[in-house]
């Protein structure tokens, strides 16, 4: 028996060096992991326990049959993290460049299976050559499994893809399709076609890091949530966004013991809208202050940076805050703030996470780049997304809330739960400037003199201002829920949250939306 016992031992030592100590030592040479080394770092301590370690693959093409590597290309199964349950898959560059057999793909596949059955999150670690080209039809047919599992899975599972190297042409579509995907910077891209298709079809000179680095989308395209500057940094990273997140759509998000005392006041919040409406100030300090702890994990920090979205918790509960950024471009609405902010709200919506709205918008951003890039049908996206959400939505206007720009952010008519304003909010159709401009026009024209114009201008904005440039016209209408001091607000969006947590409310029945896209 120990002889059989044995063999077993060399097997498993066998399929813990994968491609062999060569590939191993490339792979550290490039300043990255290995699959396994990943997942171990990635798992509590000792959690992980391994599927398919014997796998090998089936091909006989091209003399295949003659190499193959136990677990061939992936390393596959589950463990915890803080002792909550997670499912992992890890492609293994040491094994044809992690490239994806039919084998692979059955791999993935069943983690894939097992985590929708029992409700728990997929973790996958990309780092592969692609479809594996000896086997050809059979990996594209294995792509569009996991293509398969990833749509089915969307919304009743968290689905994180890290990127940790490279992540090339079709394989680029699990990752999308998943909820937050991660890269690494200078070790990690992705395209839909290399630079080298590139240069042949459009005659674009261009590397491999300007054509799909982390940097690229995490600033331009939007691809990726978070850049990190490394392996270890992402992992952690993955370990603090899986703890805002429940296991899956029918569960609330864990709540964590808060030492940050909810009455806490934060009394520079008196001070920070500057007198001038015009300047700007930073919301993240807004967000910093009320915040448990000050602790928040932005999503998508340096992409459409005029809104800022991301995690944190209040009295220990997981929220989504959503805070327009006057900061950049003065906190305007355009078509990438709205297909960020919409993805955001609509996934907190998808996994039972309440939304924090902090409010200091001028409207949407003019100009003929945004209306021939759809503005029209992105904008309705976030306003869409918040139209639809039923978890708790707890609103705060901090300054500026204009136009089509109010009805978007949270508003009671897109059914706020709690809509709160500072004394300092300005809500009304357009600033005042504008409004006298079209209210007044022939007045205007009539007066010939400079300055008398400038007079009489200055005179009817002050009058618009003061009539509509405050909180107290929509708090006549019960439009906003209550007026109160900056210094409150982590005190009282505490208690509107705690207030919301039984809330019901169900959209009706139907196949499924027909959100604009
Ligand atoms: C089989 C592959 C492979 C692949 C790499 N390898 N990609 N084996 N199928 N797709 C093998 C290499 O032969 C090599 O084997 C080892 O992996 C490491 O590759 P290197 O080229 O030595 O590594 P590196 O220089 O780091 O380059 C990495 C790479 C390059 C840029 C990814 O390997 C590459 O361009 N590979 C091909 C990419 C590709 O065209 N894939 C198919 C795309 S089409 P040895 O034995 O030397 O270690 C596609 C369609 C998906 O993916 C559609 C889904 C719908």
């Amino acid at each position: 028996m120990q002889e059989k016992i044995n063999e077993l031992l060399e097997l498993r030592e066998k399929a813990r060096v994968a491609g062999g100590e060569k590939r191993i030592e490339k792979q550290h040479a490039q300043g990255k992991f290995t699959a396994r080394e990943r997942i171990l770092m990635f798992l509590d301590e000792g959690s992980f326990e391994e599927f398919d370690m014997f796998a090998t693959h089936r091909c006989t093409n091209f003399g295949l049959e003659k190499e193959k590597y136990l677990s061939d290309g992936v390393i596959t199964g589950y463990g915890t993290v803080e002792g909550r349950l997670v499912y992992v898959y890890s492609q293994d560059f040491t094994v044809f460049g992690g490239s994806l057999s039919e084998t692979v793909a059955n791999k993935i596949c069943k983690v894939m299976d097992q985590a929708m059955k029992m409700g728990a999150p997929v973790i996958g670690f990309n780092d592969s050559g692609g479809a594996r080209i000896q086997e050809g039809v059979n990996s594209l047919a294995g792509y569009a499994e996991i293509f398969q599992r990833n749509i089915l899975a969307s919304g009743v599972v968290p689905q994180i893809s890290a990127i940790f190297g490279p992540c090339a042409g079709g394989a680029v579509y699990s990752p999308a399709l998943t909820d937050f995907i991660m890269m690494t910077k200078n070790t990690s891209y992705m395209f839909v076609t290399g630079p080298k298709v590139v240069k042949t079809v459009t005659n674009e000179n261009v590397t491999v890091e300007d054509l799909g680095g982390a940097s690229v989308h995490s600033t331009k395209s939007g691809v990726a949530h978070f850049a990190v500057d490394n392996e270890e940094e992402g992992i952690a990273m993955l370990r603090q966004l899986i703890s805002y997140l429940p296991s899956n759509n029918m569960e609330e998000p864990p709540t964590v013991p808060c030492e940050d005392p909810i009455n806490r006041l934060e009394d520079s919040l008196n001070q920070i809208i500057p007198d001038n409406p015009n300047k700007p100030y930073d919301v993240k300090t807004v967000i910093n202050g009320i915040v448990d702890n000050g602790e928040f994990l932005e999503v998508h920090a340096n992409y459409a940076r005029n809104l800022v979205v991301g995690f944190a918790r209040f009295n220990g509960m997981s929220v989504g805050i959503v805070a327009n950024q006057p900061q950049n471009l003065a906190g305007v609405l355009d078509i990438n703030a709205s297909r960020k902010g919409a993805r955001f709200v609509r996934f907190c919506d998808a996994f039972n996470i309440p939304l924090v709205t902090l409010v200091d918008v001028p409207g949407f951003l003019p100009g003929t780049g945004q209306e021939y890039g759809g503005i029209i049908l992105h904008g309705a996206k976030l306003l869409y997304a918040y139209g639809e959400a039923t978890v708790p939505k707890v609103t705060v206007i901090l300054r500026k809330n204009y136009g089509g720009a109010y009805c978007v952010m949270s508003s009671k008519h897109l059914r706020g739960d709690i809509n709160y304003a500072w004394p300092t909010a300005e809500i009304a159709v357009m600033g005042g400037k504008g409004a006298v401009e079209i209210l007044y026009s022939k007045e205007i024209k009539g007066i010939e003199e400079p300055e008398k114009k400038a007079e009489f201008m200055s005179e009817k904005e002050v009058e618009y201002t003061n009539a509509f440039s405050n909180p107290y016209v929509a708090a006549k209408y019960g439009y906003i829920d209550d007026v109160i001091e900056p210094r409150n607000t982590r005190f009282r969006v505490i208690r509107a949250l705690e207030s919301l947590r039984t809330k019901r409310l169900e959209n009706p029945a139907k196949k499924h939306d027909n959100l604009p896209l």
